[in-house]
């Protein structure tokens, strides 16, 4: 599950039965998978031609000439609302549901593909009286509802580049972002959602915008009612908007060329500031449409429901960009897992006859926890598929959700990627052995290797660096202004061979199945969400009484992680007794709830190199009570 408690069992294998891989798209996977590597361009060549439509097609597949900013297909025109929507309204998927969204009180509304174009063109309409073009940039601040999708497939009609915020997080944290990529329009709603309360998302949003008053145009969309202010001339209700007249059901789809920008999300990195993570219009689509074919079988007849927050990156490929490509019917709900019933979701399985769910170990667990009774109260018998993603599984939850949930006969695809790949890098398909807690192989198409100091592969079972060889379509194209950060970032560790380096170590055992073990760097993975100690330092020591601040992840058996952070007052400050509850609310501010630390400390120093950096390492093994290994470099 964590790093400390890790142990890759590698010998329990599960076959997949004949009769479901002969039923699957790619039966031949393994064998499909040892050509590609091969020829990894021709392969991603053909999928391009095969899976997805183009207004103008390509004729270069890669672009190596100025490594490491590559460029897939880069010749080629499109737009990935042409897939994701324009096909199917012109084909025979236009009264095809394309989604199912289920509130957390329980109202179902159902949108067609032609009803769902119909929406987004209006929106898009919408976007562009307020003076939304081409290459702008709109920050998207909202709740799980539909219409957050709508806004962005809205925002990418018109050629526009999204920046979706995930509505957890708070003002400061909305504020840099919006600042970052310059937005001047903002769409949010009301409030959201959450476990039967409300979250304030509006107000949120107008203190972010104190903060950084570029915006000129905020679009609300009304969902709890609450009462909110609205500034005159800035702030126009989504319901108004959409039933006036400059809301018509035309729009043209813009022609974009496939290196041009499609989307920003802001991800956690080392350093205090997020990175803004670009994907583009073409190798993004290729890369999200294979995947999700392959590894997850993806066909017509499915129901698929991933559970995650449109606002994160697993969202954005397999909730809104990646079924709609393939012409799937997905599953939205608003709510949280477990809410308001235990058995919530396996409600929802049954009552929508969900083939596939793709979800987070964190949920599993959490699911796990409630007892059997819950989904044993439900047929479940349409599931065919499961998914994981977010951080390693451990084995107990894979072999809970295999048995209790997938009655033994779905296989758990357990999918390793990042924000900054797209789409997924290592996982197997329902054609590959499985062995739980390891996403098995780098997929079709992806060289993964698990690596020493100097690059040189591991031996079996030993901890390395995860690497990617070779290029692939959905890899990010750089840092949203900070071309040098995209370089240092992730091409500087092995930059000599020219390899990607995600930030985690691995194992590759004797059958050559990757076992991802954690983040080598200082980001903490807390019930999947990604977060910088850097971050949540920098929040702590915004916070007047605080002078330094350091925060190490330690292992969790619910959330994989819990957040434990160590805090130097200023001088003449004593810790009184309500200071931590005062510093979690301070930090609850300014990056959001999944940031809060579990637990805050109050010590007079903190161990530090000569050159003045924390050593979060050594807090940690004091922490778990370990060996301090090497501490030659210690100041004091
Ligand atoms: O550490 C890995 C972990 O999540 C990181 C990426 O986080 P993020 O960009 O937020 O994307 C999450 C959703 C794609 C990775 O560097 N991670 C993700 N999936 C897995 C995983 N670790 C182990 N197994 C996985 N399946």
């Amino acid at each position: 599950m964590t790093e400390q408690d890790f142990t890759a069992d590698t010998s329990e294998v599960h076959h997949p039965a004949p009769a479901l891989v002969a039923g699957l798209a790619h039966p031949d996977y393994l064998e499909q998978r040892s050509a590609a590597l091969r020829d990894p361009v021709g392969f991603w060549r053909d999928r391009a031609v095969e899976l997805l439509d183009w207004f103008e097609p390509f004729s270069q597949t890669l672009d190596a000439s100025e490594a490491p900013f590559y460029k897939w297909f880069a010749d080629g025109r499109t737009n990935i609302c042409l897939n994701a929507l324009d096909r199917h309204v012109a084909g025979a998927r236009r009264d095809k549901v394309a989604f199912i969204w289920e509130s957390e009180q329980g109202e179902t509304q159902t949108w067609t593909f032609a009803e769902l174009a119909a929406d987004v063109n209006r929106f898009a309409n919408v976007l562009k009286s307020l003076g939304v073009a081409k290459g702008d940039t709109v920050t998207i601040y909202m709740g799980r509802v539909m219409e957050l999708i709508i806004a962005m497939l809205a925002t990418t009609k018109l050629g526009a580049v999204h920046s979706v915020v995930y509505g957890g997080f708070s003002e400061q944290a909305l504020a840099s972002r919006i600042e970052d990529c310059q937005s001047k329009v903002l769409v949010t709603c009301d409030g959201a959602w959450l476990r039967g309360k409300t979250v304030d998302l509006k107000d949120i949003a107008d203190a972010a915008m104190q903060r950084c008053p570029i915006v000129q145009s905020v679009v609300v969309c009304r969902r709890t009612g609450q009462n909110i202010g609205m500034e005159a001339d800035r702030d126009h209700w989504w319901h108004d908007l959409m039933a006036s007249s400059v809301a018509s059901e035309d729009c043209p789809t813009e022609v974009m060329a496939a290196e041009d920008p499609l989307f920003i999300l802001y991800t956690s990195g080392t350093t205090g500031r997020p990175k803004g993570v670009l994907h583009t219009h073409g190798g993004y689509q290729v890369q999200i449409a294979t995947t999700l074919s392959y590894a997850f079988d993806l066909g017509n007849d499915d129901v698929w429901w991933c559970a995650a927050d449109p606002g994160w990156i697993t969202g954005h490929s397999y909730i809104v960009y990646g079924p709609l490509i393939l012409g799937a019917t997905s599953v939205v709900y608003e709510g949280a897992p477990g809410y308001p019933e235990p058995d919530r979701w396996w409600e929802i399985v049954d009552r929508y006859s969900v083939s596939i769910l793709y979800t987070a170990p964190t949920a599993i667990r959490g699911l796990m926890r409630f007892g059997d009774e819950w989904p044993l109260r439900h047929r479940l018998d349409t599931l065919r598929l499961l998914g994981t993603v977010g951080e390693p599984i451990n084995p107990e939850a894979w072999r809970w959700y295999h048995r209790v949930i997938g009655k033994g006969n779905c296989p758990v695809i357990d999918t390793w990627w990042q924000t900054e790949t797209g789409g997924f890098m290592i996982t197997p398909t329902p054609a590959v052995p499985l062995k739980p807690g390891s996403a098995t192989l780098p997929f079709i198409g992806v060289l993964a290797d698990v690596v020493d100091e100097d690059g040189n592969p591991c031996a079996d079972n030993e901890e390395g660096s995860l690497v990617i060889k070779h290029p692939w379509p959905g890899m990010l194209r750089t840092v949203w202004g900070d071309p040098d950060r995209y370089v240092e970032q992730y091409w500087s560790e092995f930059s000599e061979q020219g390899w990607y380096f995600p930030g985690d170590s691995a194992r590759r055992d004797p059958d050559g199945y990757i076992w991802v073990i954690g983040r080598m760097d200082d980001v903490i993975k807390v019930s999947g969400y990604r977060l910088g100690t850097a971050e949540i330092e920098s929040a702590l020591v915004s916070h007047e009484v605080v002078a330094e601040a350091a925060v190490i992840g330690l292992p969790d058996e619910l959330r994989g992680n819990r957040i434990s952070a160590h805090c130097i007052l200023n001088d003449g400050v004593e810790p009184a007794d309500d200071l931590a509850d005062r510093l979690k609310r301070h930090v609850r501010a300014e990056v959001g709830p999944i940031a809060v630390p579990q637990e805050i400390h109050f010590t007079a120093s903190l161990p530090k190199t000569r050159s003045g950096k924390i050593m979060r390492r050594l807090l940690k093994a004091q922490a778990l009570g370990q060996p301090l290994g090497d501490t030659s470099t210690l100041e004091d």
